[in-house]
Formats: structure tokens, sequence, C-alpha cells
């Protein structure tokens, strides 16, 4: 059997770094944000959506396959990449290359937050044994006390907006790296709906800062202890 050689293999943990920016940690970020965003429709709804997910079965596992070891492992190739490449914005202003370096500064910005975001909701809710019925209310309190301070305020809306660009942003890379757009004028108009991608993306994170701003509403478990 070949053996695959040091260029293949740096090219093909490329590929799959790229693959995993979309498939599954993209597709988290958007479910993620659409759910939060329940919260502007009420708090029960967004109670519920909490209770659904923490009700699911194996969901320990769920989360270690599809969102913790992926975003390790996306994390881990970014800092690989962002420390062996060159920037090249010094040298061609075109839009592309502030792009690609936003990209770059957007990746450490969001990995910031996530350490901030998980250590300050799931990191408490395990220590503290809030499962199933429970974690709603106490998710639901940590966010109402959150939201109160702009301190938290910007932390989110820099933490979101930066996660919604490299996401964005990153799916135009995708598309390209994986030859699914390649003409010019296809580059372009891509660009042009991943922003908007980006932008709805946003627009729920910031509506739900908002909401959780104004009407920091506590709640009790659906189910009793
Ligand atoms: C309005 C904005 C946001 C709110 C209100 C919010 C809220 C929450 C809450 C309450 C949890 C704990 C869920 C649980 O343990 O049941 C959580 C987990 C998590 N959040 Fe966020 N989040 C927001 C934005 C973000 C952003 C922008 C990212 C990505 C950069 C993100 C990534 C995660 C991840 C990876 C988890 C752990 C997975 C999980 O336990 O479900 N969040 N978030």
């Amino acid at each position: 059997m070949a053996k695959i050689t040091q260029d293949q293999a740096h090219f093909l943990l490329l590929k799959i770094n790229s693959l995993m920016g979309l498939i599954p940690i993209g597709v988290f970020l958007a479910f993620h944000l659409g759910i939060n965003a329940l919260r502007t429709v009420g708090p029960l709804q967004y109670q519920l959506s909490i209770d659904l997910i923490n009700n699911l079965p194996f969901l320990f596992g769920i989360e270690i396959a599809f969102i913790y070891a992926p975003l390790l492992f996306h994390s881990m190739m970014g800092f690989y990449i962002y420390f062996s490449g060159k920037r090249n914005v010094g040298h061609y202003g075109y839009p592309r290359n502030w792009r690609y370096t936003l990209q770059r500064i957007t990746g450490l910005i969001v990995f910031a937050f996530l350490i901030y975001h998980l250590g300050t909701t799931v990191a408490p809710k395990i220590f503290y044994g809030k499962h199933q019925f429970l974690a709603a209310p106490f998710l639901m309190d940590i966010m109402n006390a959150e939201f109160q301070t702009w301190s938290g305020r910007i932390i989110y809306l820099i933490g979101i907006s930066s996660a919604t660009f490299h996401f964005a942003n990153g799916l135009w890379g995708f598309c390209v790296s994986w030859g699914i757009i390649i003409g010019q004028n296809a580059q372009r108009n891509a660009s042009i709906v991943f922003a908007m991608v980006g932008l709805v993306l946003t627009f729920l994170g910031f509506a739900t800062v908002l909401e959780f701003s104004l009407n920091p509403i506590p709640v009790t478990p659906t189910v009793g202890e």
C-alpha cells in the first residue's frame, strides 16, 4: 500500500479542518443562535428548548462527539495555521487579504470568548449538578444576570459578531477550497450570499442579548425536582 507523504497528510488535515468549520461547528452555531433567539418569543419557549436538549439521551456523548471534539480540533488547527501562516495584507490591500487576516483575528477572539462562555454556563451547570429540568432555570438566571451588566453585553456582542463573521467568511473559504465556487463572478456572488447569512445570524444573536437585557424574567423548573 502506498504511504502518504507529509505534504499529502498536511493537505488532508487542512481539508478536514475546513469541512469541520461547516459540519458540525457551523451548523451548531446556526442552531445555537437560532434556539437562543427563542428567548425573544418568550421565556417559556426558551425554557422548553433548554429542557428538550438537557433531557436528550446520551447528551454527554453527543456533545463530546459533535461539539467539543470538533471545536478542539478546529481550534488547534487554527492556532497552527495562525502561527505558521504569513500575513500578506502589508503587500496587497485586497479585501480578500483583509478578510483572511480578520478570519484569523476573529478565530482568536472566538476561542477566548468560548472559554469565558463555557466557563460561565456549562461549567457551573456541571459543578452544581443542575441536570435535566433543573438546567433551564439555572442557566436562565445566569444569562439574566450576565446581561444586566455592560461588560457582559459587550463581551457577548463581540463574541457573537466574531463568531458569525468567522463562520460566514469561513463558509466562503470552504466553498473555494473545496472547488464548489470557481469563477470570479461566482466567488463575488457567494461573498454577498454568505455575508447575508452572517448578518441574519448576527441579528438573531444581538436580538437575544437585547431581550435578556430588557426583560430578565426568572423561571422555575417545568417539572418538579
Ligand atoms: C446570545 C448569545 C448566546 C447565548 C444566550 C448562549 C447561551 C448558551 C447557554 C445557556 C449554554 C449552556 C447550554 C446547556 O448547557 O444546556 C451555551 C452553551 C454553548 N454555547 Fe452559547 N450562547 C450564545 C452565543 C454563543 C456563541 C456566539 C457561541 C460560539 C462562539 C456559543 C457556543 C456555545 C457552545 C460551544 C456551548 C456548549 C455546547 C452546549 O452545551 O450546548 N454560544 N450557550
